[in-house]
């Protein structure tokens, strides 16, 4: 479990399983998330159960409105944030008019089952993933109908970046520029702030300003912008990329898979029962066994995460080699629940990651949880890492990303010329009540 966080910091781990993660700049009603200075006002596009919200209100950043699909994921937000500002219901049908004025910030963690390698690939094109189309309906509306936020930030697996060889990020990274952003794309893996391999893509847009300090990109590679990155930014000369000036991403881990777990008792239910885990054993491939007979000598801690996976019409359970968990996935599209094989007592034991499990790993120590492992699983597999999140969103936007907030209408012909833009036809649009002041 990780000590409490002092400001500056990003993580630190003690190694041992407790509570009070996060203390320093966790969020514990309305009047202590706002206690710090208004870094400025965001609003989170897929919202799940607010994990970008977790992130950032720590930050001085204020919510004014949360959107997602699924009751589950809205019951899990409610449970932390309380009742206000979350709409649930299909992007498809928002329009500028339920947003709340002045906006700064809007971010959208959109979904990735067709961006990822397990997914279909079917890129920007597929139901799921496209729906990042109507979101940027909603920028463009917002930079035409409101004054531009000041930064917007996407977020989605690393398939994002070579999704149609590059074709579809590029589209994306168009629409902003016509819309008067400046890109850097970023990638992040939370394991440089919590033991989990989770590595995802990160485009960080910045409405430009006329004399803005920001570089162009430079050419080297780095753990922030790879060689990946850097291809793709040198095959698009005509999209407006900039490095923001962002320090070095920690170099190691802080703490270890065995700092994350639970203690469950040895007759908790969610044990498998001995014979299970036994045959499972049995049925792994060479390499896999070999990697329980280390744990049972006692390296790594004793502890490993592992996947099933079909291999031949037989369930076999594939092994981590590091003290890292691994990607944690949503139940739901094809992906499975991450399993631990504790060998600390001398035998070897399997259960599934707890909600709390998972919760830990992506950096939400505390967020209560108040449903079944399942649904937490669910709510957090498919969430953002919190440290993250929070990492990038302090070094990219700083303190105050504050929009000057001009009448509504000011940017409108320059935009409306270098943009087509209709206005959304499914939208409740501006003409009706809006559902937030
Ligand atoms: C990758 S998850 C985002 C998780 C979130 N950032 C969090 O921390 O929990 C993608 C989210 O998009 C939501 N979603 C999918 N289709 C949607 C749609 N048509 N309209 C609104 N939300 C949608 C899903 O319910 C899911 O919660």
């Amino acid at each position: 479990m990780f000590e409490t966080l002092r400001e500056g910091s990003e993580t630190t781990a003690s190694g041992t399983v407790g509570a009070g993660p996060d203390a320093a700049t966790r969020p514990s009603g309305p009047e202590q998330r706002n206690a710090r200075p208004e870094a400025g006002r965001f609003a989170e596009f897929f919202a799940g159960i607010g994990l970008v919200r977790e992130a950032i209100e720590p930050l001085g950043w204020r919510c004014v409105f949360a959107n997602d699909i699924a009751p589950r994921k809205e019951e899990m937000y409610r449970q932390r944030f309380g009742d206000e500002h979350f709409l649930l219901g299909d992007i498809h049908d928002l329009g500028v008019g339920d947003l709340p004025p002045r906006l700064d910030l809007v971010t959208a963690s959109f979904p990735c089952i067709d961006l990822s390698l397990a997914g279909n690939r079917a890129g920007l094109a597929g139901r799921h993933s496209g729906t990042i189309w109507p979101f940027l309906e909603i920028v463009t509306a917002l930079c035409i109908q409101r004054t531009p936020p000041s930064a917007v930030l996407l977020e989605n697996v690393t398939g994002f970046l070579t999704s149609r060889g590059g074709a579809d990020l590029a589209d994306v990274c168009r629409r902003l520029a016509a819309v008067h952003y400046v890109i850097d794309v970023l990638f992040v893996d939370a394991r440089w702030f919590r033991p989990q391999s989770r590595p995802r893509l990160f485009v960080v847009a910045r409405q430009r300003e006329d004399g803005s300090p920001w570089s162009r990109p430079g050419s080297q590679p780095s753990r922030l912008r790879p060689a990946a990155v850097r291809r793709f930014e040198a095959a698009h000369p005509d999209l407006p990329f900039v490095d923001l000036p962002m320090p070095a991403p920690p170099d190691e881990t802080p703490g270890t898979l065995a700092s994350i777990l639970e203690n469950l008792p040895p007759d908790d239910a969610r044990w498998w029962p001995e014979d299970r885990a036994a045959a499972l054993v049995t049925r792994m491939a060479p390499r896999n066994r070999r990697r329980v007979d280390e744990l049972l000598a006692g390296e790594r801690d004793g502890v490993a995460t592992m996947f099933r996976r079909r291999r031949n019409g037989r369930t076999v359970g594939e092994l981590r080699p590091d003290r890292l968990a691994g990607c944690l996935r949503t139940p739901q599209g094809g992906s499975s629940v991450q399993f631990l094989v504790d060998c600390r007592s001398g035998a070897t034991r399997i259960r599934p990651l707890t909600g709390r499990e998972y919760a830990r790993l992506q950096g939400a120590d505390s967020f209560p949880i108040e449903v079944n492992d399942r649904q937490a699983r669910l709510g957090f597999g498919d969430a953002v890492c919190v440290q993250a999140v929070r990492w990038l969103v302090r070094h990219a936007f700083g303190s105050d990303c504050r929009t000057a907030h001009n009448p509504p209408g000011s940017f409108n012909e320059t935009v409306a010329a270098r943009y087509p833009y209709a206005p959304p036809t499914s939208g409740r649009g501006e003409q009706q009540q809006p559902l937030f002041k």
